[in-house]
């Protein structure tokens, strides 16, 4: 098919918290090498992001800090905006669907599907607190999990055994603002007819999209196959965009409704004269990038809302990717399990493309994929500092060291060389097929095998050697050697734009890296980089020619793989490092701090398991008559020694003054009381049980102790003195 540009957005991510490596791997990184790609094919490309500020969670999280939900969402929206631009993912805007043009535009939406007719209405029946006077989110209804018994289990969802629970299943539902119990009431709602499309998505994802990933159309078709409901699109809450109807008061738009229409609102705030064509012209290519749990949402209700509107194009793809495990546990910012990418920011700068290059490498495209420190420290250094960055590093300080650092000329060409050269094409050819179909590890593979080959080139040619013999061949091998540096240059622009920048200072090119359109419905901007210290980027617009690029070399995409990037003559900057080894005390460090919070949260959990233990009691024995409950003979008495018996851990022997006597009696009490603490105390004992030898020892009468279900057991002392021998009953 052909098109004439292309809108990539990436999930809107929700601003109750920092992004973490998860985020990344799944949307974001994926979404940026895609968009640098199309750019430097010279593809014209609106690259949309922002903050999803509605929704439960987040009301949920103003409520517990004691703030508003626009101050979460405020501090948030910050944090992530910054953490993707410190990792170079480039949006053309970054908004929030707190602004005014997406309250306009969610709400317009609604009203169109409202007026056209589109929406169902149910009346339900939906808990209601009558204290706080408001209904209750599932989120907001707390009891206990039928399923495993844990007593703070959610309304939508047991966080102990992860199952999935509605409201009415929880055992003794309670109210979390008020903890009064939650009545039904009645409530109506609006929803999309999901059943309705049924028939036109199975045609246009099952017959239409076969070539979407497979996990997608998977999941696609599990959905379709087990038939779709009309789903609500509004909620009773007071935070989100109000439903625009009368009779709606104290109801907004579901956040999976009002979020996706983010993508619009924001494309027309970058864009308010523009926009439509980037929406509404069959010509515009849609793709979703996203992580896996929100598939349902892109590929079944979005594509539904907006065929309903009519007039809109439909995503040709949503390359969804599945889940990042952190050292082997789901990644979870409330059990603080995870790596965030602002922390890492501060933690490793000057080694964002590191990051870049192990969420890719390992990105968990087709199945769960597992982030371990291990792995970061050896792929850093067994591959970007001792593949890509020593080929580059060697090739240059030669040249420094032969040829003053200037590309030599190609004076005695061996077949090897050109073959060499040659060998990056089929490379840059399975790259450009990997990228385009979403196969991203795959081309970075391909890239990684660029430098490869240079790699193993530099060390065959032992160039050093051949110096000392033969400037010419010399010159050859360098020569061929930095034509691979100027590849890898352009090769890795979409998956380490920091390192491929750095490159091109030291190889003293530019790059036309194409135009995006951060300047709104101004000229879009040419990123042309060039190489001069401290300020690589230059934007300009576009048609005007380069200031400064003028006798400064320029690369381009087509160029990847051709036999002569860098003329002989060419002048190289400074050699410096690409890439830093990592110590193992730095990996070791992130372990410990892992391994820390695991540790306590295990203790937490476990302190947590003991005190519901400690709870549970002893189902009642059954009756006895007056007769045999006189029988037994109960008094208060005095400890006045205490040993432990010899060879034992549990066996305390005591000396009780009963009133009557003084006497002994074995207790198996030693694991709670020191013998010492016994001494002096007034307890209740069982007087007349008949006597027992219990390790040579013999023992008469029985102490009394409560016993709970932990097993601890303390025993009674009368709430006031009284005389030893005095008569329980
Ligand atoms: N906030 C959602 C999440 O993080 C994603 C929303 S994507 C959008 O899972 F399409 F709704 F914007
Ligand atoms: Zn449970």
């Amino acid at each position: 098919m052909t098109h004439k540009r292309t809108l990539v957005t990436c999930a809107l991510p929700y601003a109750n918290g920092p992004v973490h490596i998860g985020h990344l791997a799944g949307a974001y990184i994926p979404g940026d090498i895609y968009v640098r790609y199309l750019r430097m094919r010279g593809e014209d490309v609106v690259f949309i992001c922002g903050s999803d500020e509605h929704g439960v969670p987040i009301t949920i999280k103003a409520r517990s800090r004691g703030v508003t939900p626009q101050d979460i969402v405020d501090q948030y929206h910050q944090v992530m905006k910054n953490a993707f631009t410190g990792l170079g993912i480039n949006f053309d805007i970054y908004s929030r669907t707190t602004s005014r043009v997406h309250d306009r535009n969610a709400s317009e939406f609604f009203r169109k599907l409202y007026d056209d007719d589109k929406f169902i209405t149910k009346e339900t029946e939906q808990y209601y607190d009558e204290e706080a006077k408001t209904f209750l989110a599932d989120r907001y209804i707390v009891g206990t999990c039928p399923k495993c018994g844990n007593p703070h289990a959610y309304g939508d969802q047991c966080e102990k055994c992860g199952s999935t629970l509605s409201p009415e299943e929880l055992i003794d539902p309670k109210s979390a603002l008020s903890g009064s119990a939650p009545k039904k009431v009645k409530t109506k709602h609006w929803y999309l007819p999901l059943d309705q499309y049924e028939p036109w998505l199975r045609d246009w994802i099952l017959e239409q999209h076969k070539e979407w990933k497979t996990n997608v159309y998977g999941q696609c078709k599990s959905w379709l196959d087990g038939g779709l409901q009309p789903r609500a699109v509004s909620r009773d809450l007071d935070w989100g965009v109000p439903v625009p109807v009368d009779g709606a008061e104290g109801k907004v738009l579901y956040v999976w409704f009002d979020a996706p229409i983010g993508y619009i609102s924001n494309t027309q705030e970058l864009l308010p004269q523009s926009w439509e064509k980037w929406w509404k012209d069959p010509e515009t290519r849609l793709v979703h990038f996203i992580g896996k749990d929100n598939i349902v949402f892109h590929c079944i209700v979005f594509p539904s809302m907006l065929k309903a509107y009519g007039d809109y194009i439909l995503p040709e793809n949503v390359p969804a990717n599945e889940f990042l495990n952190l050292e082997g546990d789901k990644i979870s910012t409330s059990r603080n399990w995870a790596v965030r990418v602002h922390e890492y920011e501060e933690q490793f700068p000057g080694q964002e493309d590191v990051l870049r290059y192990v969420l890719t490498a390992n990105a968990p495209e087709t199945k769960d994929n597992d982030f371990t420190w291990k792995d970061f420290q050896q792929r850093n250094n067994s591959e970007l500092v001792a593949v890509f960055g020593n080929f580059v590093n060697r090739a240059v300080v030669l040249t420094h060291k032969y040829f003053g650092g200037v590309v030599p000329e190609n004076r005695k060409p061996e077949p090897i060389d050109a073959e060499t050269l040659a060998a990056v094409i089929p490379c840059r050819e399975a790259l450009e097929r990997f990228i385009e179909t979403f196969h991203f590890r795959e081309a970075l593979k391909e890239a990684m095998n660029i430098a490869r080959i240079g790699n193993k080139y530099i060390s065959d040619m032992e160039p050093w050697k051949v110096a000392k013999t033969d400037p010419d061949r010399t010159a050859s091998i360098l020569y061929t050697c930095l034509q691979i540096c100027a590849d890898l240059a352009i090769a890795f622009e979409p998956f380490t734009p920091f390192s491929a920048e750095r490159l091109r200072g030291i190889l003293r090119v530019g790059i036309d890296a194409g135009t995006d359109h951060r300047a709104g419905e101004g000229e879009p901007t040419v990123n042309f980089y060039r190489p001069d210290e401290g300020k690589a980027l230059h934007t300009v617009p576009s048609g005007s020619s380069v200031p400064g690029a003028e006798g400064t070399l320029v690369l381009d995409w087509s160029m990847l793989g051709a036999s002569e990037l860098l003329p002989s003559g060419h002048v190289l900057g400074e050699s410096v490092l690409l890439f830093q080894k990592i110590e193992d005390a730095v990996v070791d460090a992130q372990i410990a701090r892992l391994q820390a919070i695991k540790e306590k949260r295990e203790a937490e959990e476990a302190a947590r398991a003991a005190e519901e233990a400690a709870k549970k009691i002893e189902p009642q024995k059954p009756e006895v008559t007056f007769d045999q409950f006189g029988a037994m003979d109960i008094r208060t008495a005095t400890v006045l020694a205490a040993e432990r018996v010899p060879k034992t851990d549990k066996l305390l022997k005591l000396t009780i003054d009963t009133g009557l006597d003084t006497r002994t009696i074995v207790s198996g009490i030693a694991e709670y009381y020191r013998p010492e603490d016994m001494v002096g105390k007034q307890i209740c004992i069982l007087a007349n049980l008949a006597p027992r030898v219990i390790r040579g020892i013999e023992s008469r009468g029985m102490i009394l102790m409560a016993k709970q279900g932990d097993g601890k057991m303390r025993f009674l002392t009368p709430q006031e003195a009284v005389v030893n021998g005095a008569q329980v009953n």
